[in-house]
């Protein structure tokens, strides 16, 4: 009896010390976060936080092998969130149960309806859009003007793509299924397979590279890789592949560009759930925007916020304003569709 009184003496003691141990947690006002994003885009946003709040963010830099490490981790990761690119590896970590929800308001009210999971599992904070790169000196103006162009006869041998089951084709692919439903996509994606030039490879910056060197005509990539071949001093011979190329917004007359987005979450493992909430509304806020769209020529998702004046340069477009997460639902037939298609042989 004696013994048990004691043991629970105990019991409440060491109670006490955790509690205080994770007030001290508390207090240290910090917050874990997996970043796929690279730091030379993140520090400058993370230190404003900083600066601002006071929390201290520890950031671990994972170019490949997020969802990975999370899932090995489990309940003990030290993540408190997470930052990636593309709604697909966003929605991963969602099917892998690893994200958790939030209510923020100021979060619903920076970030459109479409761009954030209807639960709060991810939030887009920047878009970026699917776009044509097309041969100034072989495609007359209107000659492709829509996704559908990719697969029509004129285009025969003329397009080049990177790989049709990396995470941007995927995502594009999903959002065809979304607008035409999967047999049209399929049709469509058969259709761009038979076009090719070469077989898919590299990466969005090779398709213009190829458009260049004359081995295609027209080349699918995301917008912000122009700015970064059109500004690249390290490597200037992207200035020459650039201004090779004139970028269509596709669909203009229909339902708009695709579109896709950067984002962030809560993991499910978060012990600082509180400053991570507060890191995604600083990074959906208006500060934070204006850093996004200088550094990196993607689009801000806050209403008002300006772009970048090369970004500007390209014009205003219409984009696709499906929901992400009915993209992200039709990415697994859209994966199957690219294999049926052999798209990738
Ligand atoms: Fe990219």
């Amino acid at each position: 009896m004696k013994k048990r009184v004691f043991g629970g003496v105990l019991c409440g003691a060491a109670l006490l010390v955790a509690a205080s141990f994770s007030a001290d947690r508390a207090l240290a006002a910090e917050v874990n976060l997996y970043s796929g994003r690279q730091p030379f885009l993140m520090d400058p946003l993370l230190d404003a936080f900083t600066k601002e709040t006071g929390i201290k963010v520890n950031m671990v830099y994972l170019k490949k092998g997020m969802l990975e490490r999370l899932k090995s981790e489990g309940a003990n990761s030290p993540a408190d969130m997470i930052l990636t690119s593309d709604i697909g590896n966003l929605h991963n970590h969602v099917a892998a149960g690893l994200m958790q929800p939030t209510g923020s308001s100021v979060l619903a009210a920076n970030i459109p309806a479409n761009l954030r999971h209807p639960d709060g599992l991810w939030y887009g904070l920047t878009t970026r859009a699917r776009v044509l790169f097309v041969s100034k000196s072989r495609v007359k103006p209107g000659e492709v003007t829509s996704y559908e162009d990719l697969a029509a006869p004129h285009m025969k041998g003329r397009v080049c793509t990177r790989s049709g089951k990396h995470v941007y084709n995927i995502s594009l692919l999903a959002s065809v299924i979304a607008a035409k439903g999967e047999a049209a996509a399929e049709k469509w994606a058969a259709g761009v397979k038979a076009n090719l030039a070469r077989k898919p490879q590299g990466n969005d910056r090779g398709q213009v590279k190829a458009v260049f060197q004359g081995e295609c005509d027209v080349a699918l990539g995301n917008t912000y890789y122009m700015g970064k071949m059109v500004t690249n001093e390290k490597e200037p011979e992207q200035k020459d592949w650039a201004a090779s190329v004139n970028l269509v917004f596709p669909n203009q007359n229909d339902r708009g560009t695709h579109i896709n987005i950067s984002g962030a979450g809560v993991t499910k493992s978060a012990k600082n759930k509180g400053n991570a909430i507060k890191l995604i509304e600083f990074l959906s806020g208006d500060a934070a925007q204006k850093i996004y769209a200088e550094d990196n020529f993607e689009y801000p998702v806050k209403a008002g916020a300006k772009v970048h004046p090369i970004v500007a340069s390209w014009g205003t477009f219409k984009a696709d304003d499906v929901h992400l997460a009915d993209v992200a639902e039709r990415r697994k037939v859209a994966s199957r569709i690219m294999d049926k298609v052999k798209y990738n042989d």
